[in-house]
């Protein structure tokens, strides 16, 4: 197999950092590797695989030598580096919201839409971590039985935020047990003992970004573009895994056993539905592994064709760093 040469920009972040482990236990046959951070890690030392390797800051030609770059810095930081790093002749795989939809970039979870890779024009996006799980759960009944209409709630933990955040939640966890008030720096309010209907700012019909990109990025992924879709998207004061509450008015009627069925054959879906031996996904299962987990999965005695479940996965692998490595194997794949 060939080496590739892979830069990564943001190694010093969580989903930077997370990407390097990943390469590494997902053994990618990562030949030359260029690490890239801000002036404040310039000169920094990181070990991967055994070798150390000194941070850069980016410059012209920063990205000439690299094949592959993963770009994990932020969505300022990916509108300037990313064009650049094509330029130079780089494939880049871009987690940030800046190219997410725009015409002809693939916005790629691979177990769903990796046909969309094709005719890619050197930028591939990753999807927002609550998108990638909800696609994962979605793409079988879209399948099956078709989708008539999608209203989520999401529990987002704050190292979805990055690395400050993490740090925020300690010490404002720290702060109120020791009866003080928790600050708040990265969130508008404290995040410790508490919860933030608000991620991102909002627009003028009152949804948050992170509300709108869990809508237009899932519609997009499953090629649905007119599916009805409504999200409430929260901050909880937890730090690894996201969960989202799902309700789902399918095309056909479908029974919750045909649901697990069906869900069960979908790769990078785990179905954990057994709540009489208090089975079913949690964050603290779903943290360090891959696959999204579903379960509580029941009908709406109410509406017909509706149903109900709860999807969690670790939004720092599969919502992160394990999708974009997955994107960079499908892309190798093609250029073998
Ligand atoms: N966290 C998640 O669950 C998640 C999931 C999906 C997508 N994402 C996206 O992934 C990206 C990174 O998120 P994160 O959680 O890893 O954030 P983070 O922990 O705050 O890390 C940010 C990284 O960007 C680097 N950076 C900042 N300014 C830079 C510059 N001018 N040039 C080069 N590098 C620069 C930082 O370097 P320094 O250490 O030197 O400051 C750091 O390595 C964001 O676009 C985020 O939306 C995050």
């Amino acid at each position: 197999m060939p080496q590739i040469a892979v830069g990564v920009v943001g190694a010093t972040g969580l989903v930077g950092e997370m990407t390097l482990q990943q390469l590494a236990e997902r053994a990618f046959p990562v030949g030359d590797l260029r690490l890239f951070a801000s002036s404040r890690s310039r000169g920094q030392t990181l070990t991967w695989s055994g070798q150390h390797f000194t941070v850069e800051t980016i410059r012209e030609g920063s990205f000439s030598d690299c094949q592959l770059v993963f770009c994990c810095a932020g969505t300022d930081i990916s509108r300037q580096v990313v064009p650049q790093a094509v330029a130079e002749g780089a494939v880049v795989v871009d987690k940030s919201n800046a190219f997410r939809l725009q015409e002809g970039v693939p916005l790629v979870v691979p177990e769903v839409n990796s046909h969309h890779l094709a005719g890619h024009r050197g930028i591939i996006a990753n999807p927002n971590c609550t998108t990638i799980q909800l696609a994962v759960a979605l793409s079988p009944l879209a399948r099956a039985v078709g989708l008539a209409r999608v209203v989520v709630s999401t529990y987002q933990s704050v190292s979805g935020s990055g690395r400050q955040a993490v740090q925020e939640l300690v010490r404002g966890s720290q702060q109120v047990l020791a009866g003080q008030t928790a600050d708040a720096a990265v969130y508008p309010h404290p995040i410790a003992f508490n919860l933030l209907p608000h991620i991102d700012g909002f627009d003028d019909e009152g949804f948050s970004g992170e509300e709108r990109k869990l809508m237009t990025e899932t519609q997009k992924i499953l090629s649905l573009p007119a599916l009805p879709l409504a999200a409430t998207a929260v901050r909880v004061p937890l730090f690894y895994g996201h969960g989202i509450s799902v309700m789902v008015e399918t095309g056909e009627t479908v029974t919750p056993e045909q649901v697990r069925q069906l869900m069960a054959g979908q790769e990078g879906l785990q179905v954990v539905d057994q709540v009489e031996q208090l089975q079913y996904p949690m964050p603290v299962n779903a943290a360090g592994q891959d696959q999204v987990l579903v379960g509580r999965i029941r009908k709406d005695e109410s509406f017909d064709r509706v149903l109900h479940f709860w999807v969690v996965a670790d939004n720092l692998r599969k919502g992160a760093a394990t999708n974009a490595v997955q994107i960079a194997e499908a892309l190798l794949s093609t250029w073998e």
